[in-house]
């Protein structure tokens, strides 16, 4: 089963029609909010916040492990996961919506791992390629079908925030190869990993990032929540095809093995 997983500016899915709201505990806590059921043109779905029902939930303070446990105990075995973030490259202009293939990890202190209790065997998952191709390639067709068009590319820098960067940071994360910046991308993809879950993300540019085009002096907040908007209107649709096409991932096999140390 497919989940979606909203981030900022995408809380609920208006074409989702619900069936039912359910409550999970996992041994890592709460996920954000209840999971939603529903269904988009009569498949089954489940919707989750990743900062909660009333966006309250700031990205260093989601609780990764208990969002991705609760979707993988109801069945999930693919996430596709909006996340926002700022464009570094400029052919990630706000507006654009991007799907990356690849993502740096500068976040720190957060919960990054199921493998981590006393009792528990040491894992080391392989993350050469964090987002699921097959995924991502169908949801570009899918995208395709309806006019639209997604970047099927792009470096991911995953920021602990929650302040936005400064523009020497930024460069820094340019020199390092990523093309776009957000603060939500790590640990929920290597988690999803972890569990065999197939994963790709769905990234709408709100901005550029600190120091480039518009935001040379400073990220004017309103204006990155009116290009939200925008785009999340797009993203449903995006979403609604994709589910139609059924475009998922065949689970592959290298995701669902990790290797013992
Ligand atoms: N930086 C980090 N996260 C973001 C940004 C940004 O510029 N825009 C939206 N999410």
């Amino acid at each position: 089963m497919l989940a979606i997983i909203g981030g900022t500016g995408l809380t609920q899915l208006d074409n989702l029609e619900i069936t039912r709201r359910l409550i999970v505990r996992t041994p890592y806590g709460e996920p954000s909010q209840p999971l939603i059921f529903g269904e988009i043109d009569g498949r089954e779905v489940i919707f989750l916040a990743r900062h909660g029902n009333g966006h309250t939930i700031p990205p260093h303070e989601v609780n990764y492990r208990a969002n991705i446990a609760a979707l993988h105990l109801q069945g999930v075995t693919e996430i596709a996961a909006v996340a926002t973030v700022g464009g570094i490259h400029a052919e990630l202009a706000p507006g654009v919506i991007a799907m990356p293939h690849q993502i740096i990890d500068y976040t720190n202190g957060r919960k990054n791992t199921f493998f981590d209790g006393i009792d528990l065997p040491v894992k080391h998952i392989d993350f050469t390629e964090p987002y699921c191709a097959i995924m991502r390639n169908n949801w570009e067709q899918a995208a395709l079908s309806i006019g639209e068009s997604l970047v099927n590319h792009g470096v991911y820098a995953a920021t602990q925030g929650p302040r936005l960067e400064t523009a020497a940071e930024i460069n820094r994360l340019e020199r390092d190869g990523a093309t776009m910046v957000g603060m939500t991308g790590m640990p929920e993809a290597a988690l999803a990993r972890e569990l065999g879950i197939s994963y790709a993300a769905i990234c709408p540019i709100a901005n550029y990032a600190a120091g480039r085009g518009d935001s040379l002096h400073s990220i004017q907040y309103e204006e990155l929540v009116d290009n939200l908007n925008k785009s999340m209107v797009r993203v449903r649709n995006i979403i609604a095809a994709l589910v139609e096409q059924n475009g998922l991932c065949k689970l592959n096999a290298s995701h669902s093995e990790a290797s013992t140390a």
